[in-house]
């Protein structure tokens, strides 16, 4: 690759940050260069690669903001931190591409872009359990395939979700919104597993079932799973919503796959390794009512042999942020949270990071994951 694919934003800037593919919007440049960055961004789809990045920060570069197909392990951050580098904002919530222990023992702050994914990647989620249970894809391609001869009785038959039971795994912000869309839409009675009890989804549910009650419907019931084979077990569709680390890698193998109804909808909307997929495709093959529906895989982009060519697969190219608006903040927040460590400012310790995305944005990092590694600079 050659320099010529990187375009340079206000050449005079003081400091130096590097983006390594083109971001939505207008905001976050101008965040970058109100701060005295030159910013250099990659006008390239490839995936770059360790040396790619490396030839990109150069000898002089104070901070990056990185995708997450990238790998940002030790050695690469040890050639930011090499340059003068201080911040890394990773365009994503999720972060299992960085390696932050290494950030933090090099006091390099890692951000991170929760807060506005939220409802987005929720209300894909929501897209994919439908896109399983009504058969959408392959009922769709049936037709463009031009094999639609007439209407019939057992054409194409899915599942009902209309008070059925949603299993949740993990209810943190988009597991939490993506239950309370089931709930509310469809009347899902729901049960979830989390390490923690969530008294706010539990109360919702409760107090959404009241209000049914009060009308004269039956109420929605809420209740935390003692383990997942207990959910795994009991769940109509389940919706993996945890982040990827070594306790949760395979959390889905032969043995859970096994646990479940033979007609349930898996759907991932979260991170590919959280699915045996190899283990996946065998179940699939082998139980053509069980569905899943997935927009993230184990080897993304690859994608295991067998796993595209199963009619009970749906599969999206990693889409779950994919709005405008959330693309947009997102790159904004990413921007904030490097612009923030450069001027030394304190972390945002609110989960509330629309005041971000207005146009007096607060002197503060929206998001950083490692906030140890800003030392007393700016410790809150
Ligand atoms: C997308 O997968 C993200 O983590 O933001
Ligand atoms: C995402 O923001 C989550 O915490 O689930």
């Amino acid at each position: 690759m050659t320099f010529h694919e990187w375009i340079t934003h206000n050449p005079g800037g003081k400091k130096r940050v590097i983006v390594t593919k083109c971001l939505p919007g207008a905001a976050w440049l101008e965040a970058l260069a109100g701060a005295g960055c030159r910013v250099d961004v990659c006008d390239w789809d490839e995936t770059l690669s360790r040396d790619e990045i490396t030839r990109a920060i150069g000898e002089r570069c104070d901070g990056a903001i990185g995708q997450l197909t990238e790998r940002w392990d030790a050695a690469l951050l040890g050639v930011l931190k090499g340059a003068g580098g201080r911040a890394y904002g990773n365009y994503a919530v999720g972060y299992d591409n960085v390696d932050v222990d290494a950030a933090t023992a090099l006091g390099i702050a890692v951000g991170n872009t929760p807060g506005v994914l939220t409802e987005t990647t929720a209300e894909l989620a929501v897209a994919l359990t439908f896109a399983a249970a009504r058969r959408v894809v392959e009922s769709s391609r049936f037709l463009t395939e031009g094999r639609f001869t007439g209407w019939l009785p057992s054409l194409f038959l899915g599942e009902r979700l209309w008070r059925e039971t949603l299993g949740v795994v993990g209810a943190g912000r988009i597991g939490t919104m993506y239950a309370r869309m089931l709930v509310e839409g469809f009347k899902m009675d729901l049960v979830y597993y989390d390490r923690h009890v969530n008294d706010q989804l539990e109360a919702f549910v409760r107090e959404y079932g009241a209000f049914l009650a009060g009308r004269g419907e039956e109420a929605v019931k809420c209740r935390r799973a003692a383990s997942l084979e207990e959910l795994l077990r009991e769940a109509d569709v389940v919706s993996l919503h945890a982040t990827l680390d070594e306790s949760t890698s395979h959390l889905i193998d032969a043995t859970r796959l096994a646990q479940m109804k033979k007609n349930a909808i898996l759907v991932n909307s979260s991170r590919g390794a959280l699915i045996d997929e190899q283990a996946l495709v065998e179940h699939c093959r082998r139980h053509p009512t069980f569905h899943a529906a997935l927009d993230v895989f184990e080897h993304e982009p690859w994608l295991t042999p067998g796993l595209v060519d199963l009619p009970n697969i749906v599969g999206l190219p990693h889409l779950g942020s994919a709005t405008r608006w959330t693309r947009e903040a997102m790159a904004t927040l990413a921007a904030s949270n490097v612009v923030a460590v450069l001027n030394g400012w304190p972390v945002w310790t609110s989960p509330d990071v629309l005041p971000f995305l207005a146009p007096e944005p607060p002197n503060a990092a929206p998001s950083i994951v490692n906030p140890a590694a800003l030392g007393s600079i700016s410790a809150t």
